[in-house]
C-alpha cells in the first residue's frame, strides 16, 4: 500500500459549492428552478463583449496559448497602472495561493493564516507538505497583533483575505499598514483581495502602495476574474508583485496555466467597466434587501464587506442546508470552517433572493 505523507493525509479536500446539475439530479429538480448562492458568483453573468470575443477565438483553440499572456498582461498593465512584468497569472487565484507555498516553503518552514479564513490557505500549505499555523480570530475578526506575536524562525508565508471569506470582515488601512511594516521582509505576505471590487469603505487599504510606492518585495496582492467579471468557469486569477518575487513563483508555474480562451476573455473583460459597475450596484441593492428580510425574520449574520454574507441559524447547519437544497436553494454550510451553525450565501437575481428568504423561513 502506498503511504501518503502524514500532513497531506491529514488534509480534508476543499469542498466547493455544489453544482446546479448535481443538485438537480439528486433531488429531481429542474435546473432552471435552482438558485445557486454557494460560490460568490456574479448573477449578472459574463459581459456580452466577452462572449463575442470568445466566439471569435474558438477557431484558434487548436494552437497552444501564449504562455506569457502578452496581450492580457499589456492590457491589464495599462488598466491598473502597473508594469506588465509586475503581473502574475494563475488558474484561478487559488493556483497562485498554491504556487506561493510550492515555490517558497523550505524544509521545516511554515505558513500562517487566520482561523475562519479561506480554506485554500491550509490546503495549499499542507499539500506542499508543510505545517500551517492557525491564528485565533476572536469575534471573527483577524487578529493581526496575534499574527505578529506568533511569527517565529519557521514562518515564511502569511495568508490574509481582505475582506475575509467567509466572515466578511475587513482589515482597515491603518491596521494593515502597521502590520506590513512590522513583518520581516523575508516573510511573504499574501494579501488576497478576491472581493476587492465589492468593497465600499473608505478605510479599505490601498495595498498597491506596498509594492509600487514602498517597493516591498515580500507582498503579493491577489485578485480574480471569477467574481466581478463573471468568469469563474474560465479560471483566471492574478497577482501584483515585484518582478523579483514573481520570478521565484514563475519557477513552479505550469507553462500554459492560462488557456487561450481565458486569455481572450479576460482581455475583453478589461473593457467592461459598465458590467463591473452594474454588478456592484446589483449586489448592493440585493444585499440590502436580504439583510432587511433577515432582520425581519430575526436571524443574525455577518455582513461587513463583499458580495456574500454569513448567516447564523443557531442550530446544526447541515440539516438546514440539506433541506434548503431539496427546495432548490444552494448555500454553503460553514461547519468545515468550525462555524457549525452558519452558512455563507452570495446574492442572485432578485427572484432568487426572494426564493432564498421564502425557503429559509419554511425550513427554520
Ligand atoms: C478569498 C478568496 N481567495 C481566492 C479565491 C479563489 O478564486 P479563484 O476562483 O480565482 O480561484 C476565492 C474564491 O472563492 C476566495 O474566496
Amino acid at each position: 500500500m502506498i503511504r501518503q505523507p502524514k500532513l497531506i493525509n491529514s488534509l480534508s479536500p476543499y469542498i466547493p459549492g455544489k453544482p446546479i446539475e448535481s443538485v438537480a439530479r439528486e433531488y429531481g429538480l429542474d435546473p432552471k428552478e435552482i438558485a445557486k448562492l454557494a460560490s460568490n458568483e456574479n448573477p449578472m453573468g459574463t459581459p456580452q463583449k466577452v462572449k463575442d470575443a470568445l466566439h471569435e477565438a474558438i477557431d484558434r483553440v487548436y494552437i497552444y496559448p501564449d504562455g506569457g499572456a502578452y496581450y492580457l498582461r499589456e492590457k491589464m498593465g495599462e488598466k491598473f497602472g502597473i508594469g506588465p512584468d509586475w503581473i502574475f497569472f494563475g488558474n484561478g487565484a487559488a493556483e497562485i495561493i498554491e504556487m506561493a507555498a510550492k515555490a517558497l516553503l523550505d524544509v521545516g518552514e511554515t505558513a500562517m493564516y487566520s482561523q475562519y479564513d479561506f480554506a485554500m490557505y491550509k490546503v495549499a500549505t499542507y499539500a506542499s507538505n508543510h505545517r500551517g499555523v492557525e491564528i485565533p480570530a476572536p469575534g471573527f475578526h483577524l487578529d493581526l497583533d496575534a499574527f505578529l506575536r506568533a511569527i517565529d524562525h519557521t514562518t515564511k508565508i502569511i495568508y490574509i483575505s481582505n475582506p475575509t471569506n467567509p466572515t466578511t470582515t475587513m482589515i482597515t488601512a491603518d491596521k494593515l499598514d502597521h502590520f506590513v511594516e512590522q513583518v520581516p521582509d523575508h516573510i511573504l505576505i499574501v494579501i488576497d483581495e478576491a472581493y476587492f471590487e465589492f468593497v465600499d469603505n473608505k478605510d479599505y487599504p490601498n495595498s498597491m502602495k506596498y509594492i509600487l510606492e514602498q517597493g516591498r518585495k515580500n507582498v503579493i496582492i491577489l485578485r480574480t476574474f471569477s467574481k466581478i467579471y463573471g468568469l469563474a468557469g474560465l479560471r483566471v486569477g492574478y497577482g501584483f508583485a515585484h518582478p523579483d518575487l514573481l520570478f521565484m513563483l514563475g519557477k513552479v508555474r505550469s507553462p500554459f496555466n492560462i488557456n487561450l480562451l481565458a486569455q481572450v476573455a479576460c482581455t475583453a473583460a478589461m473593457d467592461c467597466d459598465d458590467h463591473v459597475k452594474a454588478s456592484v450596484e446589483h449586489v448592493k441593492k440585493e444585499k440590502a434587501y436580504v439583510l432587511r428580510e433577515l432582520d425581519r425574520i430575526g436571524i443574525s449574520y455577518l455582513a461587513e464587506e463583499g458580495n456574500f454574507i454569513a448567516v447564523n441559524v443557531e442550530r446544526d447547519v447541515v440539516p438546514v442546508f440539506t433541506e434548503m437544497q431539496r427546495r432548490g436553494v444552494i448555500v454553503r454550510p460553514l461547519h468545515g470552517y468550525s462555524m457549525p451553525t452558519w452558512f455563507r450565501m452570495s446574492f442572485g437575481h432578485h427572484f432568487e433572493n426572494e426564493k432564498f428568504i421564502r425557503v429559509l423561513e419554511e425550513v427554520l
